[in-house]
């Protein structure tokens, strides 16, 4: 079952939230469950320099790939609904966020700040956490983050105790109710 129409005509969804929140794997999740194409800003971005994460911030710096991730969300095609699923930095960004705004529903995987962490830190691919301190250092950047994250969300989804499926299953309960389908000409004749 495709569930497309439920953004409402032509609004992609795109995923925020800081490291750790379950983009990628939700956005899986979402892309076999609704079939629609999936689009993944730091794969096109590490796809785009033919490098890692970590070491475009090595060899360029957080400034070049910042940019980097603005043209990548840039070039995403806009004439189709799509998934989008979004580096947490995205928001820090004015000229991002606008590009989000116009384009899609924005949904915040957000969850508490033990849950996050652990999460973030299970991989060593997140170079703003390769600090002496990785976990003030993540403590920083979400109370610096889950302000923007809150100011642009229309859904926000608390995922600490949610499986990647049953987070899926929630967004798309939660964008069906804000798209209700409006009813067929017979049932609204007959009322
Ligand atoms: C970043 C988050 C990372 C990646 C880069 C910067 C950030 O993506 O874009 O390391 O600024 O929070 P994830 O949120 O997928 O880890």
């Amino acid at each position: 079952m495709r569930y497309s129409s439920v953004t409402g005509v032509g609004r992609s969804i795109v995923l925020i939230g800081v490291m750790g929140a379950g983009k990628s794997t939700v956005g899986r999740c979402l892309h076999r469950r609704t079939g629609l194409a999936l689009h993944d800003t730091d794969e096109i971005v590490a796809a785009n320099f033919g490098r890692s994460i970590p070491e475009i911030f090595a060899e360029h710096g957080e400034k070049k790939f910042r940019e980097a991730e603005t043209e990548a969300l840039r070039r995403i095609p806009t004439e189709e609904q799509r998934i989008i699923i979004t580096g947490g930095g995205i928001v820090l960004r004015k000229e991002n966020v606008e590009i989000l705004k116009s384009q899609a529903v924005i949904v915040w995987l957000d969850a508490d700040e033990e849950t996050l962490f652990t999460r973030a830190s299970r991989k060593s691919n997140r170079p703003l956490l390769h600090t002496k301190n990785p976990r003030k250092t993540f403590s920083q950047i979400l109370g610096a983050r889950r302000p923007l994250y809150a100011n642009i969300a229309d859904i926000r989804v608390d995922t600490s105790v949610l499986t990647d499926e049953e987070v899926a299953v929630a967004i798309l309960a939660k964008l069906r109710r804000m798209n209700p389908k409006p009813e067929s000409p017979v049932r609204a004749r007959a009322s």
